[in-house]
């Protein structure tokens, strides 16, 4: 067996709520509550929403486990962790590539990411330099028209994930999340009671509840297996850096429970924040990336104590993608500064530039790239997001399951979850060895064949 150097370590989150909130964190972010009510709306609802949760309970969940197992055991970013846990279960240390595709999908995630996260913050400001939210009705194409203006807050938002992700695990993410988190959840259900009592709350119910499987095609299968991936922070080891700084006697089965519930509820509540005050001043429900930037934007616009309430929104999805975005660049910095090259600081910068620069590309898909399509008819910002989150977290995913289900060897998986006689256990690894690779497999098929 190959001798492994000693890593450097990266500290470790104080008492077991840390990891709970820092990877709900990751979980929750512009994929609840930009993604998911735009993707359940284009779709259809009800039908989408029913996918998506199975996606959540048949793939999301026994990958989530796994990924935790992978990365606590090892102790390590996700590169080394695949490695060090395929050599210990005497296995070939290819399956680092694993580690690697995974750092490839966060940097063009967070490339994306980050200029919308940057939108939000834009929308912030100028609500708080004019005296309200709008000053005029298209708000949205003045916002993207400049690629100045996307640009320069898109650096602030990596330049501040950057800072987090620099000051280290403990005292920057952790210290983070322990503020953001209560921040993000106070927000949320003011937003929902808000709905409730301004907008149509029953239309909004029945749209997300009353599935009608009509309209149900491969590719609706695709993006919601996508969108829950997307939603787990699976597939790209954020979860599994996470996992690696994950005290000891945690319990793995009932923190990733907690995790996947907390990361479902808040895409609902973001679903019956959002829709109610759709429907109460008819607009449509499925006008696609724009739903909360330009529909819910003209709806605050007429809304009582809209102009309070519209800051205050956006403030809750600026917090949500930055508790995320921490998430996805902690990876690739995990990895390049336990290999001692770079100090976990430039070692965040390095990577955060590289992004930055990736990111100029999605800018320009809203202005002077608008006519450019990269990958079909995708600008740059979709081809971005459709290969990451389409392709490569669902493939990363995939060979996870199938790694843990087949390949790691049971004694270090037992040394994880303490028993492995429960029932839980046995139809956990029944999920992992055959319903997840296979269900990821078919949609695969169906999409691409
Ligand atoms: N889960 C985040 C969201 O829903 O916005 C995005 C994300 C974070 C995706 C981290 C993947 C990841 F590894």
């Amino acid at each position: 067996m190959e001798i492994q150097k000693q890593l450097k370590s990266h500290g470790a989150w104080i008492g077991k709520w840390t990891f709970i909130l820092a990877a709900t964190g990751s979980a929750v972010g512009l994929g609840n509550i930009w993604g998911f009510p735009y993707k359940a709306g284009t779709n259809g609802g009800g039908a989408f929403v029913l996918i998506y949760l199975g996606c959540i309970l048949i793939i999301g969940l026994p990958i989530m486990i796994s990924e935790i197992i992978i990365g606590r055991r090892a102790g390590n970013s996700p590169i080394n962790a695949m490695k060090k846990i395929a050599i210990e279960s005497n296995r070939s240390s290819i399956w680092q590539l694993v580690g690697w595709s995974g750092i490839f999908a966060g940097i063009l995630i967070l490339s994306f990411y980050s200029v919308i996260a940057g939108i939000c913050l834009n929308y912030i400001f100028i609500a708080f330099t004019s005296n309200g939210l709008i000053s005029s009705p298209d708000q949205f194409s003045s916002v993207i028209s400049s690629p100045i203006n996307l640009i320069a807050w898109h650096t602030i938002f990596i330049v501040l994930t950057a800072l987090i992700v620099s000051a280290g695990v403990k005292d920057g993410i952790g210290r983070m999340v322990k503020i953001l988190m209560p921040m993000l959840g106070f927000l949320m259900i003011f937003m929902v009671v808000y709905s409730m009592i301004n907008g149509n709350f029953s239309q909004a119910m029945s749209f997300l509840f009353a599935p009608d499987f009509s309209n149900v095609t491969s590719d609706t299968l695709l993006q919601a297996m996508g969108q829950a991936f997307f939603s787990l922070s699976l597939g790209m080891g954020s979860i599994m850096a996470y996992g690696a700084y994950m005290p000891k006697n945690q319990n793995v089965v009932n923190s990733s429970f907690t995790v996947a519930s907390l990361d479902t509820l808040i895409a609902i509540l973001a679903g019956l924040a959002i829709f109610p005050i759709i429907f109460a001043f008819n607009l449509e429900p499925n006008s696609g990336p724009g739903l909360v930037f330009v529909s819910m934007l003209s709806a605050f616009n007429q809304m009582q104590f809209g102009q309070l309430i519209g800051p205050l929104f956006f403030i809750l999805l600026s917090v949500a993608a930055l508790s995320s975005s921490i998430s996805l660049l902690e990876p690739g910095v995990a990895y390049l500064s336990e290999e001692g090259v770079l100090s976990r600081k430039s070692s965040a910068i390095i990577i955060s530039i590289f992004i930055w620069i990736l990111g100029l590309g999605s800018a320009f898909s809203f202005n002077i790239w608008s006519d450019f399509n990269l990958i079909g008819n995708k600008n740059f910002l979709d081809s971005m997001d459709f290969l990451a989150n389409q392709i490569l977290l669902p493939l990363g995913g995939m060979l996870i399951a199938i790694f843990v289900g087949w390949y790691m060897d049971k004694s270090l998986i037992k040394s994880e979850v303490g028993v492995t006689n429960s029932l839980l256990y046995r139809m956990w690894r029944f999920f992992v060895k055959f319903v997840a690779p296979l269900c990821v497999g078919y949609i695969f098929y169906r999409q691409f064949f």
